[in-house]
Order: structure tokens, then C-alpha cells, then sequence
């Protein structure tokens, strides 16, 4: 049996990674392979209180670091190692890259810092596959103008989001064995064709 996989979705809020996330892993299903969706901030009990936290409550941007991190801790130890052990495929809503993006390109926290947290949380496990939805910042913020009510991230300026999105795309460079960029602007079936390609060769 091949090693099972641990794939990681990532881009800037309103980029509609969690609808091809969730044709990504029933199309992964059909062909037998046994998978565990999970997400990031969260994933755990404790992870998922951290996310209520972050998602909610204003703090320094190193805190936010600090607690992402700290939430990924507990995620890699209870649930990814564990499955990917036992041969179950992990497909995670954001991981670490997000931090990159979020917490070092969005808020400027010094990479070389989120790095360091990134060896000591899991220095010997990094995603097998990275897909990454980039989209133009106008676009993705015309798709969260239909959202009711937005998180602290979602709530913050195009100037913002625009930095993350530099920041994934300058990650991507740097590891382009891991990723795949994804052009999300694309329509629904569009972006299909693209994950299926994707799933074919992995
Ligand atoms: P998101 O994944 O977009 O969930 P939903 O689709 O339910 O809104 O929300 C998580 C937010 O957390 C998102 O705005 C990005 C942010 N985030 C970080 O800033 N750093 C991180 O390391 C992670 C994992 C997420």
C-alpha cells in the first residue's frame, strides 16, 4: 500500500477553497481512499476553542502566532500523525502556510520567527501537497460581500489581504515540488478539471 498523503488547503478568505475541499475529498473517497477532513485553526477540542479565540478576540500579532501554533501542536500530535500512521490520508483546511501568510505577510510578524515555530511544532512533517486558491483581492472580496457576519480576519482591509496573498504566492516559490496553485477565479467546472488533473497525478 503507497504511504498515505497529507494534503493541505490553503488561500486568502473568499477564494472558495472550502467547496473544492469538500469535491477534492469525496472525489478522493470514490476511488477508496480512506480520508480524515479536518481544519485549521481547530481540528481538536482544545484547537477549536483557540479558534473562537482568534477568530473573535483582538490580541498582538505575535500572540495570534503564538496561539495558531499552539493549536497546530495539539492538531499534528492528536489527529494528523496519528491518522497518517495508521495509513488514513489527511486533508487539513489551512496549515502552517497560513501562518506565513496571515500572521507574517498580512500582520508582518518576522518570518524567520514563524519558522522557528514551525521547526519546533513539526519540523520532521510537512505536507505532502499544498493546494493553493489564488484569486485577484477584488474578486475574493466581492464573494465574502454576500457573508452575514465576518471574523476578525475576514473583517480586515483589501491592503491586508493583498499582503497575504503575495505571501502564499512568495511560499509557493519557495517549495514548488509541494504546491499547486490553483487560478480560483475560474468558474466551478473550470477549477474541477484542474483538481482532477491534480488527483490523477498524485
Ligand atoms: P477559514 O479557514 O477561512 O474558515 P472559514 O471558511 O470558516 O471562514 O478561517 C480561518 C481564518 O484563520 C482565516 O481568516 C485565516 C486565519 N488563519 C491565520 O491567520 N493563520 C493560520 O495559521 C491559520 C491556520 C488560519
Amino acid at each position: 500500500m503507497s504511504k498515505a498523503k497529507f494534503i493541505t488547503f490553503e488561500g486568502v478568505d473568499g477564494a472558495g477553497k472550502s467547496t473544492h475541499l469538500e469535491w477534492f475529498a469525496n472525489a478522493l473517497r470514490q476511488r477508496g481512499i480512506g480520508l480524515l477532513v479536518t481544519r485549521e485553526p481547530g481540528g481538536t477540542p482544545l484547537g477549536e476553542r483557540l479558534r473562537d479565540i482568534l477568530l473573535h478576540h483582538p490580541m498582538h500579532a505575535e500572540t495570534e502566532a503564538l496561539l495558531m501554533f499552539a493549536a497546530r501542536r495539539e492538531h499534528v500530535e492528536l489527529v494528523i500523525r496519528p491518522a497518517l500512521q495508521r495509513g488514513t490520508w489527511v486533508i487539513s483546511d489551512r496549515f502552517s502556510d497560513a501562518s506565513f501568510a496571515y500572521q507574517g505577510g498580512g500582520r508582518g510578524v518576522e518570518l524567520s520567527k514563524l519558522a522557528q515555530l514551525e521547526q519546533w511544532v513539526h519540523g520532521d512533517l510537512q505536507p505532502d501537497l499544498t493546494l493553493l486558491f489564488d484569486i485577484p483581492i477584488e474578486v475574493a472580496r466581492q464573494r465574502l460581500a454576500n457573508n452575514i457576519s465576518l471574523d476578525r480576519f475576514e473583517q480586515e482591509r483589501g491592503s491586508f489581504f493583498e499582503k497575504v496573498r503575495q505571501a502564499y504566492l512568495a511560499r509557493s516559490q519557495k517549495a514548488p515540488a509541494r504546491f499547486a496553485v490553483i487560478h480560483a477565479e475560474k468558474t466551478r467546472d473550470e477549477v474541477q478539471k484542474s483538481l482532477e488533473k491534480i488527483i490523477s497525478s498524485i
